[in-house]
């Protein structure tokens, strides 16, 4: 309350963009944990930031889950985006069809008139099935798309929620706990300073790649993913953060 008194939410915004230094910060009004409005409009803000992020030639990497099922049902562009390729960023990563990278990516460019890859590489590949699925051709070439891609976009949990979600094994999840594991993103788990205390070997976007592509958007809402989209924040790739206002308190209160 005390934040809020003191910031609209432009304020919330540049002081987020200034904390992190990011390029872009924007906040919709209200809480997505507690209204599926507010989820809606964050979809449809993480919906237009995209879009006015894309050039022609742009290959887009996109994660899965349910805010970013939100943003790829509200996707609209005004001219077809024959020119553009979505891609998954990672293979399966336990969701249910409907939350996953594969379903997303299919989705916006069903809507956009652009193309579309699927990855279908299950989680979890031991190092030998891995090194073979990199051989077949089809997996290699949407592997390399991906890892090219100038524009990535990803949903933010919470590092117990997903881990759970993703039914991780119960020594796995002891040692998240143990390593400080507050976030999870991309497959990815960090702890409250923004390092990488665990990765889930998957085939597709790999850190570097993070690093290497030239506009990453985050998109992530509600109070209870404060602390995490803090954590996210920190780690430092993403150049873009799209967020409510709950979440935007709770990540300045955070930091
Ligand atoms: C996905 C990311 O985009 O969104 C995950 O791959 C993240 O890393 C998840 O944790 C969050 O899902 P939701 O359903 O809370 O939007």
């Amino acid at each position: 309350p005390i934040v809020k008194d003191l910031f609209g939410l432009s304020e919330l915004e540049e002081a987020i963009r200034c904390r992190f230094g990011l390029r872009k910060v924007v906040v919709v009004p209200g809480d997505s944990d507690v209204s599926d409005e507010v989820k809606r409009e964050l979809g449809r803000a993480g919906s237009r930031v995209l879009s006015q992020s894309l050039s022609p030639g742009d290959i887009v990497a996109v994660m899965g889950g349910t805010t970013m099922a939100r943003m790829a049902s509200h996707f609209k562009v005004s001219a077809p985006l024959a020119d553009n390729w979505f891609v998954p960023a990672r293979g399966g990563l336990g969701e249910s069809v409907e939350y996953q990278a594969n379903t997303i990516a299919s989705e916006l460019a069903k809507r956009t008139g652009a193309r579309y890859r699927m990855l279908h590489v299950p989680d979890h590949l031991s190092e030998e099935a891995y090194q073979t699925m990199m051989q077949e051709p089809n997996v290699r070439e949407v592997v390399d798309m991906i890892r090219g891609a100038r524009i990535v976009v990803h949903g933010i949990g919470d590092a117990a929620t997903m881990a759970r979600r993703r039914k991780l094994d119960e020594d796995t999840l002891r040692e998240l706990v143990k390593d400080g594991a507050l976030a999870e993103a991309f497959g990815y788990y960090f702890d409250r300073d923004g390092a990488v205390v665990h990765r889930m070997a998957t085939a597709g976007l790999r850190l570097e790649d993070i690093e290497a592509a030239g506009t990453v958007i985050g998109l992530a809402g509600g109070r209870s993913k404060g602390e995490a989209i803090a954590a996210v924040m920190r780690f430092g790739h993403d150049d873009v953060l799209v967020t409510d206002e709950a979440a935007a308190e709770e990540v300045l209160r955070r930091s």
